[in-house]
Order: C-alpha cells, then structure tokens, then sequence
C-alpha cells in the first residue's frame, strides 16, 4: 500500500475561459489568464491511496461517497495519468492497483469559488505524485480534462491557459507566467454573498452561450487577443491601473455573454451589481484604480488590492456593506488586517460614502497571490486535517 497526500489552491481567472470547442477534450475557444490563490486560505487537498488489495476505484469528495463512473471527467484524468505512467516507464506503483481517493476542501463548495479547479488539479497532481510523473506541460493537458480552469491551478503566481489549436488538445497548455515572488503585494478580499440560489453550472451555461450568444464571437475574435497580450504587459510592470481596468472590464464582458445566451444566465445579482458601483465609486476618490473587481460564475466577489490598501478598502466595504457579524471572530477570515495609522486624509474619503446594503455577505476572506500544489509530508497531513471548515 502507498499513499500520498497533496494540497492544490484556487485560480480565480483575470481574463475569463468561458465557450469550449470540444466538449469531451475540454478545449476553449479563448486563451484565459489567472492569479493562483495562496493555500493558506483556501485549497483542496487529497489523499490517494493505492493498494493490491483493494476491489475498486472509490473516491470520496467532502466525506461523501460519489461514483467512479466510466466516461466521467474523473475517469478520463485516471486513465491519462496511467497513459503517462506507463510513456514514461514510471515503476513506483503498478496501474493495476485500483485507488482510494479522498478529497476535501477547507471552503464551502456551495460559496462557488472554483472548486473543480482546485479539486481537479489536486487530484492530478497527487496521482502524478503517486505514479513519479514530472508537473509540466503535458500534465496540465490532463487537468484541463477534469475541469478546464484545474489546468490554471498547476502552477503558481499569474498563468495563461493557451487554447491551442491542434484537435487533440496536446497545445491546450497552461504556462506560467510569472510566480508569486514577482508580485507578491497582490492581495484578495473575497465577499462571500449571502445567496441560496442554484446557478446554471459552468460547463451547461458556456455550452449555450456558444450556441446562442453572437456577443461570445466577437469576444474570442476581436477582443480577448488584445487583453490577453495587454495583461501580460501590465503583470510583467506590476502595472496595477491597466490590471485593474482590464480585469473589470473582462469580467463585466462575461456578464455581459452571459446574459447574451439564449435563455439567458444571470450570475451576478443585485449586491453583486451594488459591489460593482461601489468600486467604481471608490476608485473615483481614490483619484486611481485602488481596486479591481472581478465575479466568476456566481454573485460572489474577488477585489484584487495591493497589500497597502488593504486596510482602507476593507473600511470602505465595511462602511457600504455593514454585517452585524462583523465583530463576530468568523466573518473576516484569512490573513490579519493590519492596523495602520495616520488615515485621516483616507477617512475623510469614504465618510460620505452611502450604505448600500446591510448584511449582505456570509464572510469575508483575506487572501494574496500564492504558489502551486505540494505534497504533504506526514506530519503536515496530519495537521491539516483540522483546516476550518464552513461553520
Ligand atoms: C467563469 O472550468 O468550471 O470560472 O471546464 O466545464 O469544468 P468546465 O468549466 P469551469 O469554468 C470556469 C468558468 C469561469 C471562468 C474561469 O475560471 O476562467
């Protein structure tokens, strides 16, 4: 018997992958650009243990039993993590031995913060881990076909998921672009909405923007190339103003093919959309771009922020957006906010600001730009064991 426990993080996308142009091989119709969330706050983490006794393949997600279906994304990544084994003559442990696999996440999968990207990339880098297969190129190719943004969550810092263009997928790659230490002030308020609502998945929501949304082409034709290229210019010159102003407008554009599919799918809602005014309000006060926001498949918010507007932003959300939990030890979460002095001349910005809504988030988590999977050792799997889980 041999096992092996990994941790993976969450990639929240600056320019958005949505609209696949083959299905089974998750291949996109856009190249995507994201930043890799630290593990500190939020990850995935699995356990694969493989063993000549077992009878079959199981896996368990969050402590729940779920089915190890044949043709399933989790089959598929299995049987190409096998496929590179055996290319690679890798003798660790043999195919043949069938799997246990146990995965959970320190967040709640129901706050819709990119858990198939963590959870997918976790599981394939824990297999390739087990089976003594290198983390490159190819091995993204192979995420990607558990969920398309897992291939993003492979590396660390800031990374481009290329679209390729041979029909076999083998150029879908994720690449870094650059790691965390190249700008490691990058921080995240996320704002967890208080929201029970179902949303349309991810994979069912691109699928119908392809068929019916004429917005999604001239987004992959005419706008995502120009972004992409401007992006990698402003992170290569920790250029935070065109970070900004590109991430808002990627995310807004997004909403925006949403809402072109035919039936419609309508993510964000409306404390979402208060959130996107506050944000240009305050930026306009601020007198530059002090924070960016960006929304993924749900009404949740992630404000990207450097380190030493940390404070005052938070301030300002708590002002607009005051929770009765705020005093309360579980509703800011994360990295510490630092005290900081003398902010008097920042107060006086936000004072008048206007309350938008009360108690309009679950939470709130601090978090930056962090590094790539890793494998535990076992004293550390032991501990993390005990990552808070949703209270
Ligand atoms: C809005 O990767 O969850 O978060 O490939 O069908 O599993 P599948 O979809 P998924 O879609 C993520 C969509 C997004 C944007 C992004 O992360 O780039």
């Amino acid at each position: 018997m041999i096992s092996v426990t990994c941790v993976a993080p969450v990639n929240i996308a600056l320019i958005k992958y949505w609209g696949k142009r083959h299905e089974d091989l998750i291949l996109p119709v856009n190249d995507s650009i994201s930043m890799t969330l630290s593990t500190d706050e939020l990850c995935a983490k699995t356990t694969v243990t493989a063993s000549e006794t077992f009878e079959r393949n199981r896996m368990w997600l969050n402590g729940e039993e779920v089915p190890f279906e044949e043709g399933s994304r989790l089959q598929r990544c299995l049987k190409e993590v096998h496929r590179l084994a055996v290319a690679k003559g890798s003798q660790k442990v043999s195919p043949s031995w069938k799997l246990h696999i146990a995965s959970v996440n320190n967040f709640p999968t129901a706050a819709g913060l990119a858990s198939s990207a963590a959870g997918y990339a976790c599981l394939v880098y824990s297999l390739s881990r087990l089976y003594d297969i290198p983390l490159n190129e190819e091995l993204t190719t192979v995420a990607r076909q558990g969920s398309g943004s897992a291939c993003r969550s492979l590396y660390g810092g800031f990374v481009q998921w290329h679209r390729g263009a041979l029909d076999d997928g083998s150029d879908s790659v994720a690449k870094q672009i650059a790691p965390s230490a190249h700008w490691p002030d990058m921080h995240v308020l996320i704002l967890v909405v208080n929201d029970a609502r179902k949303k349309t998945a991810s994979t069912k929501g691109m699928q119908q923007s392809v068929k019916t949304s004429q917005l999604i082409k001239h987004r992959v034709d005419q706008v995502v190339p120009d972004r992409i290229n401007q992006l990698r210019g402003a992170i290569a010159s920790h250029d935070f103003q065109t970070f900004a102003e590109i991430t808002m407008k990627d995310s807004n554009q997004f909403h925006a093919v949403a809402l072109d599919t035919y039936p419609p799918c309508v993510y964000m809602n409306d404390v979402s959309h208060r959130i996107v005014s506050f944000v240009h309000e305050y930026n306009e006060r601020m007198g530059s771009y002090h924070a960016a926001y960006t929304f993924d498949a749900g009404p949740n918010a992630c404000l990207y922020v450097l380190a030493e507007n940390v404070p005052h932003l938070l301030s300002a959300v708590q002002r607009v957006f005051p929770n009765d939990l705020a005093d309360g030890g579980t509703y800011l979460r994360g990295l510490p906010i630092p005290k900081v002095e003398n902010t008097e001349h920042l107060s006086s910005k936000i004072d008048s600001l206007d309350v938008h809504a009360k108690n309009a988030f679950r939470y709130i988590i601090h978090t930056k730009v962090g590094e790539g999977p890793r494998e535990l050792g076992a004293d550390e799997s032991l501990l993390l064991n005990g990552l808070p889980l949703e209270h």
